[in-house]
């Protein structure tokens, strides 16, 4: 038998560039490997919001946070954004695509074909950019690059009104699979997050009382999960120690995603 061997579950020194930063679980995720001791470049399309976060993880004493404006929509951006990174840091070790909205729409209505592009772009085509963009600086991290891409339980399955989006995020899924078969060769592991209902920015203008009512009925849990029971999940697949996870789909959803009835 092979002797026991204690494995690195640490992120500290690691490098992170994280998407969708200024607001729920992009803010708890920086927040969050910054306590952990990882350097963060903290992007998002809001770079006010962005940076007020920053701010918020430097007051608590850790300072190895850079915060950047990034549509990534924008492919140039992206590989700005890569640039950015390894200037300020000296590596790039792991990628959170994160950024993403929702906006409800019908078949029928004028505006889905605007809706769909916008949601390709936002939340499937921008993550395989960012991976290309960054793969040689995961492929050099001396432990192993790490890719988590966060789709949703709309990548399992669909909502009604939710097309472009449960399109974009079952496209989520087929990338990390995609991803995992491709660069796992080059010591790259690309995971997926499927978060159920969490009190972000995103769920924001659903009343209270309607969020109640669909957690009771939905999820096992009974409630709605919030963005730092996400964070968690995240750090966990970006230790040194998750080597052997590839190409997973996990779902942090309270049981939502496996309950029938
Ligand atoms: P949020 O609204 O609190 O944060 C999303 C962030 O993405 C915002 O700060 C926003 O400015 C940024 N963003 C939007 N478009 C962007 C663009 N073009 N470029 C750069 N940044 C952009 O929402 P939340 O919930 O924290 O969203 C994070 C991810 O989680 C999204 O991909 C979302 O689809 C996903 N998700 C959310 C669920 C929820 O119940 N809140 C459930 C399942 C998945």
């Amino acid at each position: 038998m092979l002797p026991y061997q204690p494995l690195n579950r640490s992120v500290a020194g690691k490098t992170l560039l994280i998407t969708g930063a200024a607001s729920g679980m992009g803010r708890a995720t920086a927040h969050l490997f910054a306590r952990e001791g990882a350097k963060v470049m903290a992007t998002d399309l809001n770079g006010d919001g962005v940076e007020a976060v920053a701010e918020e993880i430097r007051a608590d004493g850790f300072s190895d946070i850079q915060a950047m404006a990034l549509d990534v929509a924008d492919p140039e951006a992206l590989k700005g954004a890569v640039s950015a990174t390894v200037e300020a840091f000296g590596a790039l070790d792991i990628l959170i695509n994160n950024a993403g909205f929702a906006r409800p729409v019908h078949p029928k209505e004028e505006a889905y074909e605007e809706v769909w592009q916008a949601s390709l772009n936002v939340m499937l085509t921008a993550h395989q950019r960012l991976i290309r963009a960054a793969l040689p600086h995961l492929m050099a991290s001396s432990e192993g690059g790490r890719v988590v891409n966060i789709a949703s339980t709309e990548g399992l399955g669909a909502t009604p009104l939710n097309g472009p989006y449960v399109a974009a995020k079952h496209g989520v899924i087929g990338l990390t699979r995609a991803m995992a078969v491709d660069l796992g060769r080059d010591g790259v592991t690309c995971n997926c997050i499927c978060p159920g209902p969490i009190i972000t920015g995103i769920t924001d203008g659903i009343p209270d009382e309607h969020k109640e009512i669909y957690a009771k009925r939905r999820v096992p849990l009974r409630r709605y999960g919030i963005p730092e029971e996400v964070a968690n999940i995240t750090l966990s697949l970006c230790i040194p120690a998750a080597s052997y996870l590839n190409g997973a789909i996990i779902p942090v959803d309270g049981g939502m995603s496996i309950k029938n009835a």
